[in-house]
């Protein structure tokens, strides 16, 4: 018997990217459409909530038109919509939730929310199709920085998490300080290429009382600190030093921590996720560090790990499977907490 082809259709507006793809039986991705306002938002420094949500009003229509044209499918040919309605910007959020509802209402189409995190995890399934739960997952992203044992598909135990700023975040105020400009990530990455990651030693911190948490403020202080000390005392501030230092002082705690927590919990599987997973650096160094430990290591395509809608069909699927629907009273939940329904 042939077995039953489910397409989802998904949709992503939780921050500055409009995103939408159909993905057939979870891990096989038809299209993968994204509208990116990184461009837009430049101008002001950072994400501003304000334009993202009027951005993605203006572009989430033509977004799934073309998402069902790359996949050579109609709306007759989708099985569910699902839709990120958490943790996120409240305003870019409501747009594609609304959009979401009244697609799934027009057609009778079962609709699925699903939390941005559990999304990009999900990201892993993907081009990894012989990954299944259990596994150790370190999600870093602009907003998140998790250790998080997914214990099965839609089960999730978070073992640390940031106590201050996100992995992501760090990145991004530190490229401001050093005159980088936004997106701080991939610039601090591109920097580092030609700075000498042992220049300045910046503190690896540790959050006393639990050995899986984070905390990044400290890093970003000492960055700071630093530039205003050169000031003071007329060094000048070599830019791919300073990147290449910090990126090695986050890189570092990020690795130790994860591999850590897979040892002690047994996992024989680690996988990363979000933003900040698609750094050179971090792949190469966990990769190394599995390796030592004899962990087996996953990520995704980099175009996987920043913000897109395959993730969240990905993750869709399996609620899919779970039986996971949502009525028409779903609404935008900025501070969703994983695991919460
Ligand atoms: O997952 P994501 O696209 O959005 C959120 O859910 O937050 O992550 C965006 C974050 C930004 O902070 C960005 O600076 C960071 O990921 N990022 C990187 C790299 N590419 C993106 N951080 C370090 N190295 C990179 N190559
Ligand atoms: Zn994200």
């Amino acid at each position: 018997m042939e077995e039953k082809e489910i397409k989802i259709l998904a949709i992503e507006t939780s921050c500055d990217e409009t995103a939408a793809s159909v993905v057939k039986n979870g891990r096989e991705v038809l299209s993968n459409v994204i509208s990116s306002q990184i461009a837009l938002h430049t101008l002001y420094g950072g994400v501003v909530p304000e334009i993202a949500s009027r951005k993605h009003i203006e572009k989430i229509n033509p977004v799934i038109e073309e998402a069902l044209k790359q996949a050579n499918v109609t709306l007759d040919d989708i099985t569910a919509i699902a839709v990120t309605y958490g943790p996120g910007l409240v305003g870019a959020l409501l747009v594609g939730v609304a959009e979401a509802k009244a697609i799934a209402y027009a057609r009778k189409l079962p609709l699925i929310g699903v939390h941005h995190i559990e999304g990009h995890i999900s990201a892993n399934y993907i081009e990894n199709k012989e990954l299944e739960p259990p596994f150790m997952c370190l999600v870093v992203s602009g907003g998140h920085t998790h250790l998080v044992n997914v214990a099965d598909y839609g089960r999730y135990e978070i073992l640390g998490k940031t106590r201050d700023d996100a992995a992501g975040e760090a990145f991004d105020k530190v490229a401001r300080a050093i005159g980088l400009g936004y997106p701080g990530g991939p610039k601090i990455e591109k920097a580092a290429r030609e700075g000498n990651a042992d220049a300045v030693f910046f503190p690896r911190a540790k959050v006393g009382d639990s050995p899986y948490d984070f905390s990044f403020s400290g890093v970003k202080s000492a960055v700071l600190n630093y530039i205003n000390s050169c000031k003071m005392k007329d060094i000048p501030i070599v830019q791919a030093d300073i990147a290449a230092s910090f990126q090695k002082a986050v890189v570092e705690v990020l690795i130790s921590h994860a591999i850590s927590a897979a040892k002690e919990t047994g996992a024989k599987k680690l996988a990363i996720a979000g933003g900040v997973s698609s750094n050179g650096v971090l792949r190469e160094g966990m990769r190394e560090a599995c390796r030592k430990n004899g962990i087996e290591f996953y990520h995704p395509s980099p175009i996987l790990c920043t913000d897109n809608a395959a993730m969240i069909g990905a993750a869709g699927y399996y609620e899919y499977l779970a039986g996971t629907r949502h009525g028409w009273d779903l609404n935008a939940i900025p501070n969703l907490k994983l695991g919460e329904r």
